[in-house]
C-alpha cells in the first residue's frame, strides 16, 4: 500500500478536521508534537500529513502533491479546482455575503464598487444579477474599504458577524452558505480508491447534522 498524502488546513479548522481523521483510523500521534514542522507520517496506518495554509489546499490537491485534503467551499466557488468534491463535513460553517455600511442604499444608475478578496464569486453572482459592478480585489481586511470610501460593498465571509459589526457595517444578502469539503485528487482517486473510500465512510458516520 502507498502512503496517503492529506493536506490540511493550518489552524483551528485544520485541528478539528485532523481530530475527525484520528477517529476514523488514520491517526498520527507525531502531529501532537507541538513544533514548527509541516509534514508528519505514520508507517503504521500508511497516512502523511501536511500543514498548509487553507486557501492553498486545493491547489495541493489539484495537482497531486496531496491525494485528499480539505477545503472551504468558498475557495472551491472561487477557483474552480479540478478536484473531486466527496463529502460536506458540516464544520467550519459560514457564509459568503455582500455587506455593506449600516443604511446603505444602492444607486442603480451607477456603477457598485465592490470590494472583495472573492472575486470570481462576487462577478458571478452580480452577473446573474444583471448589475454593473466594478471589482477592487483586496487580499485581507475587506471591512475597511467602504469605511475609506475605497468601495460602495463589499463581498466577503461572515461567521459571527462581529467584525461587521465593530465596523459598522451589515448584511444586504446572503450569496452561499459555506463549510468544510472534503475533497481528492481525480487520479488519487482512481489508484487509491480504496484508502479514500474508507476514510470517507468513516468520516460519514462522524457529520453531525442539524435540523435547521
Ligand atoms: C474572515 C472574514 C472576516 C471575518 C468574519 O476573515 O474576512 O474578516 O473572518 O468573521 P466574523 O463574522 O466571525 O467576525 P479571516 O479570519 O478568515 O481572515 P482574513 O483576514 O484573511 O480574511
Amino acid at each position: 500500500m502507498e502512503f496517503l498524502n492529506v493536506a490540511l488546513p493550518k489552524g483551528r479548522l485544520g485541528e478539528k478536521v485532523y481530530a475527525m481523521f484520528e477517529k476514523a483510523g488514520f491517526e498520527c500521534p507525531s502531529i501532537k508534537e507541538n513544533n514548527r514542522k509541516l509534514i508528519f507520517e505514520n508507517e503504521e496506518r500508511m497516512v502523511r500529513y501536511f500543514w498548509v495554509k487553507p486557501s492553498d489546499v486545493a491547489i495541493y490537491v489539484e495537482r497531486g502533491a496531496a491525494d485528499i485534503g480539505v477545503a472551504g467551499k468558498d475557495i472551491l466557488l472561487e477557483y474552480e479546482p479540478d478536484i473531486y468534491e466527496l463529502l460536506d463535513l458540516n464544520i467550519g460553517k459560514c457564509r459568503m455575503a455582500v455587506a455593506a455600511p449600516k443604511g446603505f442604499k444602492d444607486n442603480k444608475k451607477k456603477t457598485l464598487k465592490v470590494a472583495t478578496k472573492f472575486s470570481n464569486i462576487a462577478k458571478d453572482y452580480y452577473t446573474k444579477m444583471g448589475r454593473d459592478i466594478d471589482i477592487i480585489h483586496l487580499n485581507g481586511s475587506i471591512e475597511i474599504a467602504p469605511i475609506l470610501g475605497l468601495s460602495d460593498v463589499i463581498v466577503d465571509i461572515v461567521e459571527t458577524g462581529t467584525t461587521l459589526k465593530e465596523n459598522n457595517l451589515e448584511v444586504i444578502e446572503t450569496i452561499v452558505p459555506i463549510s468544510a469539503r472534503f475533497i481528492a485528487n481525480k487520479t488519487s482517486f482512481k489508484f487509491k480508491g480504496e484508502q479514500i473510500e474508507k476514510l470517507v465512510n468513516e468520516l460519514s458516520n462522524q457529520i453531525e447534522v442539524e435540523n435547521d
